[in-house]
């Protein structure tokens, strides 16, 4: 046998040490606990207001694959699409009147087709909206439901025959009175709908439009998409006795409408029947009232669904502003909630809500750009997946929508008429939606400075944001400084770091008012993120010994080293 040469082995030690520490944290995450979903940056387009491909002003599917290079430019992993199935467009295509065919509007099956395989192409995938809370009144299932009392589709929805009287009271979000049960002369019985008047609940209670649902999903599946988004899933299960809620409860109506019921045998049974069978990832939208709740939804050892997002961070920016150290202390608890177990969804904004820089930052020009990045920053630095809004990227502002009348959603609409009909001061009313409208965050993506910003050459559905001649996506190409190339910068750190994703969080300089200051940590890397939520200077007292901090990036060309932070300023270090 040959002598092994002493030297050899020490190299080869010394190379297999270096491997080591390169995949260290592979080593320590088992491959069980990764995920890809859990790695992935999730960017959500709004399909009807990304590009407009045949002048009818309404963004559609042949759009979106024509800008399919600028979606893979963001780095990106998968693109969730807010529903694009055929819909009478009450609530923008979140009333399916068929669930297993295109919005005309959209286009057809085969751009769908062609969609999804140029995401593939490019190593994107994609996650699908399911809406199945309600449907539309126009689908079929519904038309036969209300045509008779005994007809066999009567029970795939709620309905309480008129002879018992009204029935209990239950608040409907979108309803021009808020009154959830619309009287239906046709068979002298109302019909229960949470949402508007045009989108009744389905009755989950039923099996066989459990299996319908499964179905449906399954033939998604089976074309290949990647993921579900469970739409207002938290609501499907219902006491179908209805019992009386005690008066007010609509302030609170989560607490009776989240989680009843049999929800998790639902979601098990959809697991058991669709998720278990693909390899797909699933999302709810809404984590009920308690961390148990959203435990209960995404332990990976209850087999339901992988990651829910939850409205508590989200919904503390108000018109009057809202408070860092609120800020930070629920964000802290949900992250230190799910420190061991479960996996969270990260984000500040969304279809339903305005801008992300015009609630959580300054959309004043001279502090759009530092706090829209200072935000990114905070969300691809947290633990969980982020799922980031198209045109944030960009730091779109809010619609700066001047009249009632440049609204466009059912549930800014309605609420209009509902406060009118109260004889409620319209200009207050107007402001508040001005702010907080979901409209705002629907205006079409700015891809340039030409007519309707790029987004088409007819009328646009709803107005193009005011600032589209210097806030566009052409603009920001060309500037290395700009939001969209920092997003970039972000998603590649943050693509590059497994402590970015799974990385331990802790919270430093808890009580500061003005800076959230934090790191991230796994296996001897080290991230240090401090951020200036406010438009003036601000110090942190981080405790950590800055002068070996290596700053990673930062959202001004000179980042602070010294724990002074300029107004809006973002900085990553690495700590040795
Ligand atoms: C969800 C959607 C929202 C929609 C509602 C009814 O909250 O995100 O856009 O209006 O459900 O489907």
């Amino acid at each position: 046998m040959k002598a092994v040469n002493p030297l050899v082995v020490f190299f080869l030690l010394i190379a297999l040490g270096a491997c080591k520490s390169e995949n260290n944290t592979q080593d320590t995450m088992s491959a069980s606990d990764r995920k890809w979903w859990k790695e992935a940056v999730i960017y959500q387009i709004y399909p009807r207001s990304f590009q407009d491909s045949d002048g009818d002003g309404v963004g559609d599917l042949k759009g979106i694959i024509s800008r399919l290079d600028y979606i893979k430019s963001l780095g990106i992993d998968a693109v969730w699409l807010n529903p694009i199935y055929a819909s009478p467009n009450d609530d923008n295509g979140y009333d399916i009147s068929d669930y297993r065919s295109i919005m005309a509007e959209f286009g057809t099956m085969q751009d769908f087709d062609a969609l999804l395989k140029g995401m593939h192409d490019r190593g994107i995938k994609l996650v699908m909206d399911v809406v199945v809370n309600h449907s539309s009144d126009e689908h079929e299932w519904f038309k036969q439901s209300r045509s008779s009392r005994t007809n066999p589709y009567r029970d795939y929805y709620h309905w309480w025959p008129a002879e018992q009287g009204t029935p209990p009271y239950r608040y409907s979000l979108f309803d021009v009175n808020h009154d959830a049960w619309k009287y239906d002369s046709l068979t002298d019985a109302y019909y229960l709908h949470y949402f508007s008047r045009k989108q009744p609940d389905l009755n989950w209670e039923n099996p066989k439009l459990r299996q319908e649902v499964y179905d449906i999903m399954k033939f998604w599946a089976d074309k290949g998409v990647d993921g579900f988004r469970l739409d207002a899933f938290q609501f499907a299960a219902k006491d179908t006795t209805f019992p009386v809620f005690p008066k007010g409860y609509e302030k609170n109506f989560t607490q009776y409408y989240a989680m009843q019921g049999n929800l998790h045998e639902y979601l098990k049974e959809m697991n058991r029947e669709v998720f278990s069978k693909y390899d797909v990832m699933s999302v709810a939208e809404g984590a009920g009232n308690t961390f148990e709740d959203a435990h209960n939804l995404v332990d990976a050892d209850r087999n339901e669904l992988n990651m829910a997002y939850a409205f508590e961070g989200v919904d503390l920016a108000k018109p009057e502003g809202y408070s860092v150290l609120k800020f930070k202390e629920v964000f802290s608890r949900w992250d230190s909630s799910f420190a061991e177990k479960g996996w969270l969804a990260i984000f500040l904004a969304n279809h339903d809500q305005a801008r992300m820089v015009s609630r959580f930052g300054n959309d004043s020009p001279a502090f759009r750009a530092p706090s829209s990045k200072m935000l990114s920053t905070f969300i691809m630095t947290m633990r969980g997946t982020p799922y980031y809004y198209y045109g944030d990227e960009l730091g779109m502002t809010n619609g700066g929508f001047e009249r009632i009348e440049d609204f466009r959603d059912i549930q800014t609409l309605n609420e209009f008429e509902y406060q009118k009909n109260r004889g409620a001061d319209m200009a207050e009313v107007l402001e508040r939606k001005q702010f907080e409208s979901r409209d705002n965050g629907r205006t079409p993506f700015q891809w340039d400075a030409t007519k309707n910003a790029g987004f088409t050459k007819g009328t646009p559905w709803i107005k193009v944001g005011p600032n589209y001649q210097t806030v566009n996506a052409a603009a920001e190409e060309k500037d290395p400084n700009s939001c969209l190339n920092y997003f970039r910068a972000l998603v590649k750190l943050r693509k590059d770091n497994l402590a970015l994703v799974y990385g331990d969080y802790t919270l430093l300089d808890k009580d500061n008012p003005d800076t959230y200051s934090y790191t991230r940590e796994l296996d001897g890397k080290k991230f240090l993120i401090m951020l200036n939520f406010k438009g003036t200077p601000a110090g942190t007292q981080t405790g950590l010994d800055l002068s070996k901090a290596k700053v990673i990036l930062g959202n001004y060309p000179q980042p602070s080293t010294d724990g002074r932070l300029k107004p809006y300023e973002a900085v990553v270090y690495e700590i040795p």
